[in-house]
């Protein structure tokens, strides 16, 4: 197990901030976590780095208790607030960051060429940070992450100051570190690049982690039929309506939510005995941004 949490308390005074949290990660999964702002995200970031004291339960990352800096030593972190040196030039950032990670002074220029190849800042290096873009600066804040090739990233909504094309370069970084067997610790906001690149997810809510797994197993929960039919009959409607099935309803027809085909087939059949005709079928994916949505409700 690369990432390990048991039964993860975390109080900030008297506010409660992850809530009996347990999780873990095998090599080579990207988790995706998702949750409203506050929810606990970072701070659960921050517990399984040992930045931040759990009040109980246990977080281990890389096979080493979070308080032990061994762990880090193979993990890379890219916060949300990243500071840098701004006096410094980026390729200066860089390399004061390859020294704290230790890597050895032969190595230390090809980590930072790979670095700056891969986050796409090559050719602005000799640039002072202070003169960078906020972009330039979170990729920057990326490229210092995954110098010394770490085993584990914890990445905090890495594009949340990039432009659409920074964002689809960094799902290519992401899928690059995948490849590599990397395993991925992600907080985004944005569901489709979660949708996207995420192998699995969670969903955190108001400190607790309320659902995790298989991405495709979430998926799997969010499909829906759309159905062209005739008029339908407000009995039948509020049938549908009572059991929250209703997606969505035009003139056309009705979108409903079903689990799997034979939801599918039951719905058609209770539609064609009420005498309405159903014109057409068809099975839609909903996305995760329904998944999501539901998993918020109350
Ligand atoms: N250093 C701190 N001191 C006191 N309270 C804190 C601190 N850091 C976080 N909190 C509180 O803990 C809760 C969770 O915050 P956290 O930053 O983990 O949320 P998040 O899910 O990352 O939110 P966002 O999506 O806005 O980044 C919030 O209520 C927040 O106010
Ligand atoms: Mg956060």
């Amino acid at each position: 197990m690369i990432v390990e949490a048991q039964n993860i308390y975390k109080y900030y005074g008297a506010n409660l901030a992850c809530e009996d949290i347990s999780l873990s990660l095998n090599q080579g999964q990207v988790f995706g976590l998702l949750g409203p702002n506050g929810a606990g995200k970072s701070t659960l970031v921050k517990v399984l780095l040992g930045l931040v004291r759990a009040s109980a339960g246990t977080a281990m990352i890389n096979g080493y208790r979070a308080s032990d800096t061994r762990g880090r030593q193979h993990a890379g972190y890219l916060p949300e607030l990243f500071r840098h040196y701004e006096w410094l030039t980026g390729y200066e950032w860089l390399r004061f960051n390859a020294r704290v990670y230790g890597i050895p002074a032969r190595e230390e220029q090809g980590a930072i060429r790979r670095a700056l190849e891969l986050i796409g800042l090559k050719g602005r290096e000799q640039d002072r940070i202070q003169g960078y873009s906020k972009g330039m600066q979170q990729r920057l804040a990326l490229g210092a992450a995954i110098l010394h090739r770490p085993a584990l990233v914890f990445l905090d909504e890495p594009t949340s100051a990039l432009d659409p094309m920074g964002r689809i370069e960094v799902r290519d970084i992401i899928g690059q570190l995948k490849a590599e067997g990397t395993t991925i610790f992600l907080n985004s906001h944005l569901l489709s690049e979660v949708e996207m690149t995420c192998t699995h997810l969670g969903f955190i809510r108001k400190g607790r982690l309320i659902a995790s797994g298989a991405r495709e197993d979430f998926m799997k929960t969010c499909t829906a039929l759309r159905l062209e039919t005739g008029p339908l009959a407000q009995d039948l409607l509020n049938y549908y309506e009572n059991q929250d099935m209703v997606v969505e309803r035009d003139e056309a027809g009705i979108t409903l939510r079903v689990a799997d085909r034979e939801g599918s087939a039951r719905i058609i059949r209770e539609i064609v005995e009420c005498g309405v005709p159903v014109y057409q079928a068809e099975t839609l994916s909903l996305g995760l941004e329904e998944v999501f949505l539901d998993m918020m409700r109350d």
